[in-house]
């Protein structure tokens, strides 16, 4: 018998270099939305991006009814539950989200609950446990070129506890329509974008290496990938061509897509953890952490790993490599490819000097061993695997 999966993915995908001041109002015309939520976060308001979408969802004649500019680096239950109320204190008939992967979480958690009619995303815990819910339009405006979350029917969210993350799965938390637009990158720094660049491209590599993969999100990965290896070092540089921004933005989206059919996987899990325990944004952490699960998972991913090979190493590289290496020239370029970026861009930030330590190093395996994602994971790993690959990373063994 083959293989059984399914895969699905509606969201209208509205994609151009530079469309958000004509594009968000028309889309929410579209759906029919009079009365507009407008949910974000404090660094998208300090920025900029907040106004350009705020004049563009008025330029289409639609009315902003409520804002909510307060989204935390992880959002909360408690959190998602106050934007709720807000958005029907205020009659909004609609949501539009702009940020990185928290806010849009946020905005999808809150439309789930609204539609869903209920006060408290904890009540929907389980695996696709909802059923068409009302009607309300949700449009997202993905800020960053690494969340995916634009596209994917997953939300990560932060429990009551503030010390575990929840992880929502239904087809009712995708997006009416997302809008691409690579000029948001113009207002990342170059170490935010090759952060978040590592991050999609660790999106790609577990959705291919995942137990829930299929060959239509392994061929929207290695799309993916290739798209980060032909234009990230672009944008990287003083003022980066508008093509290479754009096709690394749409470069995300297609790796959110992939992600949303196949899942995470351990790298995510640990990840996840480090961002709650330190305090820091997830994607400050998968270009470090992502060597040493693909080690971990080594044997039974190799012929993976050698298939993405070709995706991921110029033409050159590809050429010269034999065949029976490119399992472990594909995990070796990776690290050596960030390393050189990591120097490129002046970074000097690494796990152990975020805040990993012997003090904290049991609370984050902890932490990332409760995570469903390890389920998904290739390879079984336990409280003890974790734990040794944090040590392995605090060590510097790769
Ligand atoms: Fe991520």
């Amino acid at each position: 018998m083959s293989m059984y999966y399914e895969f699905h993915n509606p969201v209208n995908l509205i994609s151009g270099y530079g469309i958000i001041p004509n594009s968000i109002g028309a889309t929410l015309k579209a759906l029919n939305s009079k009365r507009v939520l407008l949910i974000s976060d404090r660094e998208n308001n300090s920025d900029g991006t907040v106004d350009i979408v705020r004049k563009s969802i008025i330029a289409g004649g639609v009315n902003v009814g409520g804002v909510y500019l307060n989204v935390p680096r992880d959002s909360s239950v408690l959190v998602i539950s106050k934007i709720a109320n807000l958005c029907m204190i205020n009659s909004c008939d609609s949501i539009v989200a702009v940020g990185a992967g928290s806010v849009l979480d946020t905005a999808k958690c809150v439309r789930l609950i609204i539609s869903q009619n209920t006060n408290h995303i904890t009540d929907l815990k389980g695996f696709d446990m909802c059923n068409r819910g009302v009607d309300m339009p949700l449009v997202l405006v993905p800020a960053t070129c690494g969340t995916g979350s634009e596209v994917s029917n997953v939300a990560v969210v932060l429990d009551e506890t503030g010390t575990n993350k929840l992880d929502f799965v239904t087809e009712e938390l995708l997006p009416n329509a997302t809008i691409i637009d690579g000029s948001m990158l113009v207002f990342q720094s170059s170490m935010e974008i090759l952060s978040a660049a590592f991050d999609a491209l660790t999106h790609a590599i577990e959705s291919v290496t995942g137990r829930q993969r299929n060959p239509i999100s392994t061929k929207y990965a290695c799309m993916a990938i290739m798209m980060i290896r032909d234009n990230l070092e672009y944008c990287l540089c003083d003022n980066p061509k508008e093509e290479h921004l754009h096709k690394l933005m749409e470069a995300s989206t297609i790796a959110g897509v992939a992600q949303s059919s196949s899942m995470l996987g351990v790298v995510h899990a640990i990840c996840y953890s480090l961002g709650v325990v330190l305090e820091i944004w997830h994607r400050e952490c998968t270009a470090e952490v992502l060597p040493h699960v693909l080690k971990y998972d080594f044997e039974c991913c190799k012929d993976l790993y050698a298939e993405m090979f070709f995706y991921l190493v110029p033409e050159s590289v590809y050429v010269s490599t034999p065949k029976e290496d490119r399992a472990k020239v594909f995990c070796e370029y990776i690290q050596s490819w960030y390393k050189r970026l990591h120097a490129l861009v002046g970074g000097s930030n690494t796990i152990v000097n975020l805040g990993l330590s012997e003090q904290n190093v049991d609370a984050v395996a902890k932490t990332a061993s409760r995570d469903g994602l390890n389920i998904i994971n290739p390879r079984y790993i336990d409280l003890h695997g974790i734990k040794e690959i944090l040590l392995s990373i605090m060590r510097g063994d790769i």
